[in-house]
């Protein structure tokens, strides 16, 4: 399964990934922003990660999406984008996003968001989804605000990066259907 943008094409991870995720999530300004990565990242810890992610796409039902980000212009991986804790039940999910450094800030985050909260709402017909970032990641709270997310507060102490050991205050931000609606016919004019 793929989902396509203009300059991106968001799927499923290959093993011969390893290099660019080694290079993307590796780096030590992207993973100091995640919970759970490995620092030093290593050729190991990818294709762990890339088996890992190749048997939940097996599953029956698939409550855990990542889609690696590849750069159409380059054939490079340059990011992926989450869509986790999928409970049908109750018509939410999670999403989580990294971009690797070089290519920040050209809208490319953006890009996949939108990609995926059309997934999320159209094809999955989740009602709600919901993001959380440290409080001190500026670039990703403005990225939720961005998308159209409202913030909704603030779990003190809630999370711990592996990379730094630090303790987060994480944000969490909410975006329902109908929100994404109007949020997304702003992104789209721009
Ligand atoms: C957060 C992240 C995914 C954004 O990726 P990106 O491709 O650079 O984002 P975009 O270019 O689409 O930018 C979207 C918006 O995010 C915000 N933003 C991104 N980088 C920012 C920065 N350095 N400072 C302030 N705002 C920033 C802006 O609102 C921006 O919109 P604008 O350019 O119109 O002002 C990227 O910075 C990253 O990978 N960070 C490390 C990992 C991480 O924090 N992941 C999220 C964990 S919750």
């Amino acid at each position: 399964m793929k989902l396509e943008t203009k300059r991106l094409i968001l799927r499923k991870h290959k093993m011969s990934d390893w290099e660019d995720l080694v290079e993307g999530i590796g780096n030590y300004d992207v993973a100091k922003m995640i919970t759970k990565v490995p620092y030093p990242y290593t050729k190991k810890d990818a294709e762990y990660y890339i088996k890992k992610r190749l048997k939940i796409w097996k599953k029956k039902v698939i409550d855990d999406y990542v889609f690696v980000m590849e750069l159409k212009s380059e054939k490079k991986v340059i990011g992926a984008i989450g869509l986790h804790k999928v409970n049908f039940f109750h018509g939410v999910g999670t999403t989580s996003s990294w971009v690797n450094k070089k290519y920040w800030r050209k809208g490319y985050a953006t890009e996949a968001k939108i990609a995926i909260n059309d997934f999320a709402f159209n094809e999955l017909k989740l009602r709600r989804i919901e993001s959380g970032s440290f409080s001190n990641n500026i670039a990703s709270n403005a990225l939720q605000l961005k998308m159209g997310f409202k913030f909704e507060g603030t779990k003190r102490k809630n999370v711990r990066c592996m990379t730094t050991g630090k303790i987060h205050d994480e944000n969490i931000y909410g975006l329902m259907k109908e929100e994404w609606k109007k949020a997304r016919s702003k992104l789209i004019k721009k």
